[in-house]
């Protein structure tokens, strides 16, 4: 009786941890899934034959890299493959992202809010897209984020106040677009760890104060 109490009490341990993690990665495979389903052009072919095997792990798949330890997805690298197509709002759910590169493609479409939800992001490049309307001020939830590099977009609106409130901020580029707004005078309070700020070609009034690089 014991040992059978203790082995019902081990098999529902590992259908808990299996389920769990059955759970997680097939969390980011969906994810990444969704991502791929809207894209419309894919010139390589990268992910219509790579991404399309269902017998290997996501980690295998190009552009995404996975933690060692936790097999979940930390960096998804999709930088210049010639991608058109809209950003799907699953990216995310990828829980465990810390670098997020879809640069010099061709997406379009608003930049998702739920990119705000990767609380451990430390680096977003989106820039050379062509991304439509307004930074999501969810963008200032990351409060990890050390590289925040939007160039070249026609983006509008403000930049979302929200933004200059990520501390951890090292280097922010948000150039060529058709920005407007303020630029907020306590700047230098706000991202006292900035090292290079790039806003040229945008309709943004009010001065960089000359004391911000310390
Ligand atoms: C996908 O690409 C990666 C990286 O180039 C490669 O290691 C892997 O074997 C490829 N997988 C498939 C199923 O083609
Ligand atoms: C992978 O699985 C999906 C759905 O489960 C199926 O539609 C697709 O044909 C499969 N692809 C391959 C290459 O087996
Ligand atoms: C995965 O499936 C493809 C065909 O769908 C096959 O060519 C390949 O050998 C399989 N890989 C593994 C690791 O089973
Ligand atoms: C993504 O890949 C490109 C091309 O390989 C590389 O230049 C770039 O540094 C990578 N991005 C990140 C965040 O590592
Ligand atoms: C992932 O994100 C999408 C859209 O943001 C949502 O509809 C979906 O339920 C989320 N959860 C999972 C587990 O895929
Ligand atoms: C993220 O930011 C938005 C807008 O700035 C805010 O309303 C929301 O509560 C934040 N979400 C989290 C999880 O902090
Ligand atoms: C500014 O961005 C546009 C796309 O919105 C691009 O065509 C143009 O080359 C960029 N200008 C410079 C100087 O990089």
């Amino acid at each position: 009786m014991e040992n059978f109490i203790l082995s019902f009490a081990v098999s529902v341990l590992l259908l808990h941890s299996f389920a769990f993690s059955l759970n997680s990665i097939s969390t980011d495979k969906h994810a990444l899934i969704s991502f791929k389903n809207s894209i419309t052009s894919d010139p390589y072919a990268i992910l219509s034959t790579n991404w399309s095997q269902n017998n290997t792990s996501v980690c295998n798949w190009i552009g995404v890299s996975c933690g060692l330890k936790h097999r979940r997805v930390t960096a998804l690298n999709l930088s210049g493959y010639g991608l058109v197509g809209t950003v799907a709002p699953h990216l995310g759910n990828l829980t465990f992202l810390r670098y997020l590169d879809i640069s010099f493609n061709s997406f379009t479409g608003k930049i998702p809010s739920e990119i705000g939800s990767l609380s451990r992001l430390k680096e977003l490049y989106l820039g050379l897209n062509d991304f439509r309307g307004m930074i999501p001020e969810e963008i200032g939830n990351l409060s990890q984020l050390e590289v925040l590099s939007i160039p070249d977009s026609p983006l509008t609106g403000n930049i979302p106040s929200s933004v200059f409130n990520i501390f951890s901020l090292k280097f922010m580029d948000l150039s060529n677009h058709s920005l407007s707004g303020n630029i907020p005078s306590d700047i230098c309070d706000r991202l006292p760890n900035i090292e290079v700020l790039t806003l040229w070609t945008n309709q943004l009034s009010g001065e960089i104060p000359p004391n911000i690089w310390k």
